[in-house]
């Protein structure tokens, strides 16, 4: 078994697709073990996004990520990060695969409604930032 962690983001959020995506995860064998809605502060947008600090989408992934809440999630399954992954479809939802999140749902490469770790250490990191061990469930 393997955790992964998941945001719906806030495009997805506003649009009331919080249930819908998570039928697409639990209908994929995950298990949701612990999921929160909240706003993130500048502060978290910066810290959780570092990696990607001197990008030119930077600032507009901060504005748009603290433009609404989003709803955080930790998964668990066989081959999670893969798995989940593959549900979400490519970051650009025109390049994303028929019947995947993007696809289905995405606004645009920014507004992509979902993030997805990517790997099991970055998977250990955000699971960190976001939940203490005894919230999962
Ligand atoms: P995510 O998988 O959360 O990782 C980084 C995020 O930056 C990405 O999804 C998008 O929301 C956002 N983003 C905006 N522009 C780009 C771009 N050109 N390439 C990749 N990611 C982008």
């Amino acid at each position: 078994m393997q955790k992964t962690f998941s945001i719906i983001k806030p495009d997805a959020v506003k649009r009331n697709l919080i249930g819908h995506i998570n039928q697409m995860i639990e209908s994929s064998d995950l298990k949701i073990l612990a999921s929160k809605k909240m706003y993130l502060t500048k502060n978290q947008a910066e810290l959780f996004y570092k990696v990607h600090n001197e990008k030119p989408f930077y600032n507009s992934l901060i504005e748009y990520m603290t433009s609404g809440p989003v709803q955080v999630q930790v998964l668990e399954g066989k081959d999670a990060i893969v798995k989940y992954r593959k549900i979400m479809g490519a970051t650009n939802p025109f390049e994303a695969e028929d019947g995947t999140i993007r696809k289905l749902y995405a606004e645009s490469i920014e507004a992509n409604s979902v993030h997805g770790s990517d790997s099991e250490e970055n998977a250990k990191i955000e699971i960190n930032f976001f939940f203490s061990g005894s919230e999962l469930v």
